[in-house]
């Protein structure tokens, strides 16, 4: 089976290489892929930028399935782009349709089916452009701190956490009034602040069986102990010792189930992953957000522990046969460190050699923002690489990741250093 992966990032690598594996596969294209995934596939040059596209280098190469890594191409309808034209009808699109897209591409959509659905998640209020005011009496019946969402796609940057009511009015105005997050502020929603634990729990899908995979917790601010600035995500364990049978079996009846069932009752066709952001408060899980594909860098410790042939899986999802499937999961722990451009969330410079990346020794190393030039690889992102690890326990894992990038180097080179060390001993 010819296979097009579609992404650039680190979990677009952990997924060329899970696929790569696989005894169905022909060939294996990458959109536009980075210099990790061209050791595994071929990356596709030029890049393909639009849906048209998409689908003739689709039918040229006799691709069979189209594995979609970015929620954008998802939000913006490639699933039925294929499945509406009788050209590409015949290729597989793992991924939601447009309509299940929502569950990410708009988070007024998600909030009112979670309550359609009786989903735990935080008390929530959208406002419009046209009433602001509304907005400034929820934020005033409200506790500190105030959550502000847009509701559309911002790039990972559409929410803000705000402990004062005047700051969270002027903010909501801004979101609205000025466009800070371009269209994707025309709406925002505003929810009550959940205060425990997070971590991610990744759903498998054909639209009627689901499968779990293993579940992950991500580091997403850029400082050791979680301060200073958000970001894509600095680094992932899985498992997560917290996340234990008692509350899996809650997430799964409260949470799983019922998005599952609901997308099947609203007729809206999901072949694909979600992935649900949770809160665990006192042993109880309410849902922060839904993504309508895998997380970066959960994919990064995620994927590494499936043991399935992924195209098998896949394909049993593109065929509706999951229920039939099993999840054979490696029952180590992975711990992934992602090492970034130094100055990223913000501006950094970018172009630098990176050096050791062949001392890959006895970890995966992930290329999330490089770019090759005639003989070296090159950073070219925020996120440049994610190093990977399998150990008995978190520490093994971890010492073994820390142990390789301590062979790699380039100028400005910034990483967390206490990546799964919360989890220790907990
Ligand atoms: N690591 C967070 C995300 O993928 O959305």
């Amino acid at each position: 089976m010819n296979v097009l992966l579609l992404g650039s990032g680190g979990r677009e690598h952990a997924f060329a290489l899970s696929i790569s594996k696989s005894s169905k596969l022909g060939k294996l294209y990458i959109n536009p892929g980075n210099p990790g995934t061209d050791t595994l596939g071929e990356n596709v040059k030029p890049t393909l930028k639009t849906f048209r596209e998409i689908k003739d280098f689709c039918l040229e190469k006799e691709v069979e399935m189209v594995v979609v890594g970015p929620e954008a191409p998802l939000v913006n309808g490639i699933f039925n782009e294929f499945i509406t034209d009788p050209e590409t009808a015949h290729i597989a699109v793992i991924g939601p349709s447009k309509e299940g897209a929502e569950l990410e591409g708009s988070k007024d959509f998600a909030k009112q089916f979670m309550q359609r659905h009786d989903i735990p998640t935080a008390g929530y209020k959208t406002i419009r452009r046209d009433n602001l005011y509304a907005g400034f009496q929820y934020i005033d019946s409200m506790k500190p701190p105030y959550v502000l969402k847009a509701d559309g796609l911002a790039a990972g940057k559409g929410v803000l956490i705000l402990d004062d009511a005047d700051d969270a009015k002027r903010e909501l105005a801004s979101m609205l009034g000025d466009a800070k997050f371009g269209e994707a502020g025309n709406k925002v929603v505003i929810e009550q602040f959940m205060r425990g634990i997070e971590c991610s729990v990744f759903v498998l899908t054909d639209g009627h069986s689901y499968k779990i995979l293993p579940n992950a917790k991500d580091y997403k601010r850029i400082g050791e102990g979680d301060t200073g600035l958000n970001t894509g995500g600095m680094g992932a364990v899985s498992p997560v010792p917290f996340v234990d049978d008692a509350f899996m079996s809650k997430v799964e009846r409260q949470i799983i189930v019922p998005t599952v069932e609901g997308l099947k009752k609203e007729n809206i066709i999901y072949k694909g992953f979600i992935y649900v952001g949770l809160m665990n408060i006192g042993g109880e899980p309410f849902v922060v957000e839904y993504n309508c594909r895998m997380g970066d860098p959960e994919t990064e410790v995620v994927l590494p522990r499936i043991k399935n042939d992924m195209l098998d899986l896949l394909s049993a999802v593109a065929e509706e046969r999951l229920a039939h499937t099993e999840i054979d999961t490696d029952p180590r722990t992975a711990v992934t460190v992602v090492v970034a451009s130094g100055g990223y969330p913000e501006a950094y410079p970018s172009g630098f050699s990176i050096q050791g990346l062949e001392n890959e020794d006895d970890s995966l190393i992930f290329h999330a923002g490089t770019k090759k030039d005639s003989t070296r690889v090159l950073t070219s992102g925020g996120r440049v690489l994610a190093v990977t690890s399998l150990g008995k326990n978190i520490q093994e894992a971890r010492e073994k990741s820390y142990k390789t990038i301590s062979g790699i180097k380039f100028d400005g080179m910034y990483y967390r250093s206490d990546i799964g060390l919360d989890l220790i001993n907990l």
